[in-house]
């Protein structure tokens, strides 16, 4: 796979890069090409030999010293610096307290989705483009995925509307086989970042056949699953599963349906199918959850709802609140996109309430305002919102984050329903290389450092500089602490540990930092 070779350069170029920070305090690059497309929109470059990478950053960690990775809106790509760690307490300026002993959720983990959109555009590359490109996400010197989401069928990032058994009614499933697009454009890549780093795998369907719902009628919307189809269609998910574990692919969770709130939209045109919290708490507690224990399948776990957190907590209570449904439901599974217009306070809430179910956000991108691209290149804007709310839904109980397409193409798609979206890394097929985007990185600030099984853990920020905070104590017994700083201006703030020890951190204008250092 001519690419290791190319990593490892660059990792030795990150080594070399760490030893001339110690040495000068000089700040060096971390081998990020980079294509400017305006005044501070930087993307990095990548192409069948070349991709920035990162050195293990456990591994550059000396006795004594903490590491900070930073990348900013000017230009710095998770460049690392290392400054010893301080007795003395600062005489002057915010001191925050880390205590790792007040611990909140365990965290699952980060990942995106492989859809068919995310295949074809995979099949553009070269295959040692290609290559380098899962690396970055799933390789040892990549951001640290552990979690990819695939859907059942077809999805809107497809090219046509299908499920696996398309036609008139088959109340035996003696149709059902896996689509072309699983082979082509899913199974091959599934396959490949199994080797690599062996994520779970997360799935949903975004319809079920045609001939399994009411009338259809995707001008107006509302779609429901029939009532006689309820356990034909549970048995179609053990169909998936048998197909899917045939090649190799075993499935880590499920939610019933992608979105099923979409169904009741008028006029919402995307491949979805309509249960209220109700017909979904029936569904898992009646059909699904048993079927999947009669076939083999008890140990994938479900989750509720993979919606809006408009419907929290209620959609949850409904489904959690009911002993038989809550047999079967590991936790609740959610969509970022009214975030700004629902508090999160409502996932605090869930958590209060069922405190044993956890709850993983499961889908997250772009949708373009009006008359703007759905790529904005370099948009460091996007970067920092984005980062703002993993930070803001991880401080209420959220134990994971998964992005939606790992890669689209310069224009966002492809996607037969034309709702093109943007995407941690777009992929230039033209020019056989691929542009890793700012929130490319505002993802790596989270998932290369906070590794699954670390724990949430107290961090009293105690002033209102809107500097964004979120801390850890990974299994490793190393702490993460992840910063976000929105303003224009530089701020300093000195991490009191429960060492008694004092870590000074400079954060620079509009700039996204993390900052380890082992706790014992
Ligand atoms: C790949 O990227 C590297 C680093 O930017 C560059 O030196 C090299 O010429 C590129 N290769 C191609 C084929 O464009
Ligand atoms: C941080 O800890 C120190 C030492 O225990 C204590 O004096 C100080 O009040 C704490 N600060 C906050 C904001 O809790
Ligand atoms: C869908 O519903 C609309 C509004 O009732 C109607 O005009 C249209 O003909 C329907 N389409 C189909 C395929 O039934
Ligand atoms: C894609 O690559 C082509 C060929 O190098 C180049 O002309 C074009 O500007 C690139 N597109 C983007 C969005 O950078």
């Amino acid at each position: 796979m001519g690419k290791n070779d190319e990593i490892c350069i660059t990792g030795y170029v990150t080594v070399l890069c760490f030893l001339l920070t110690l040495l000068s305090g000089m700040v060096c690059g971390q081998g990020c090409s980079p294509k400017n497309y305006g005044t501070n929109k930087y993307v990095c470059v990548c192409n069948a030999t070349y991709c920035d990478n990162l050195h293990p950053p456990e591994e550059l960690l000396q006795p004594g010293y903490y590491l900070q990775y930073t990348s900013t809106q000017k230009g710095k790509r998770l460049q690392p610096i290392s400054m010893e760690i301080s007795t003395q307490a600062p005489t002057t300026g915010n001191v925050w307290n880390l205590s790792s002993s007040v611990q909140y959720q365990e965290i699952l983990g980060f990942g995106g989705a492989i859809t068919d959109a995310v295949g074809i555009n995979l099949g553009t590359l070269s295959n040692d483009a290609r290559e380098i490109l899962l690396n970055q996400y799933y390789g040892p010197q990549g951001i640290g995925y552990t979690f990819v989401r695939t859907p059942i069928g077809g999805s809107d990032f497809s090219l046509r509307f299908y499920t696996y058994d398309d036609g008139i009614a088959d109340r035996t499933l003696s149709r059902f086989k896996l689509a072309e697009e699983d082979y082509k454009y899913k199974l091959p890549y599934l396959k490949y970042i199994k080797q690599l780093s062996d994520p779970k795998v997360i799935t949903a369907p975004w319809s079920p056949p045609e001939w399994m719902m009411e009338a259809r009628n995707a001008t107006v919307g509302f779609t429901r699953l029939k009532d006689q189809y309820y356990q034909i269609y549970a048995e179609y998910f053990v169909n998936f599963l048998q197909a899917y574990q045939k090649e190799g692919i075993d499935i880590w969770g499920l939610t019933a349906q992608n979105e099923p709130g979409d169904g009741y939209y008028v006029y919402f045109g995307i491949n979805s199918c309509g249960y209220s919290p109700e017909e979904e708490r029936n569904f898992v507690a009646n059909n699904l959850g048993p079927t999947l224990q009669k076939n083999n399948f008890g140990k994938v776990l479900i989750l509720g709802c993979d919606d809006q957190r408009t419907v929290l907590p209620e959609w949850a209570e409904v489904m959690l609140s009911d002993e038989t449904a809550s047999k079967y439901v590991s936790g609740t599974a959610v969509h970022w996109y009214f975030d700004d217009d629902y508090p999160a306070s409502r996932l605090t809430r869930l958590h209060d309430s069922f405190e044993d179910k956890f709850i993983l956000y499961t889908e997250a991108s772009y949708i373009p305002g009006a008359n703007e691209p759905a790529v904005l290149f370099g948009e460091w804007k996007r970067a920092e919102k984005l980062a703002k709310d993993i930070i803001d839904v991880i401080n209420h109980w959220v134990s994971g984050w998964i992005d939606w397409n790992l890669a689209l193409n310069t224009v966002g798609g492809p996607t037969y329903l034309n709702n093109n979206l943007d995407a941690a890394i777009i992929i230039n097929a033209t020019a056989n290389e691929f542009y890793k985007q700012p929130i490319f990185y505002a993802l790596a600030h989270m998932s290369k450092f906070v590794l699954p099984g670390s724990k949430r853990i107290q961090l009293d920020a105690t002033d209102d500089s809107g500097i964004e905070n979120v801390a850890f104590l990974r299994p490793d017994n190393i702490v993460a602490v992840v910063l976000l700083n929105s303003n224009d201006d530089a701020r300093s703030i000195t991490l009191r540990t429960d060492a008694n020890t004092y870590i000074p951190v400079i954060l620079d204008g509009h700039s996204l930092n993390t900052v380890i250092y082992n706790k014992a």
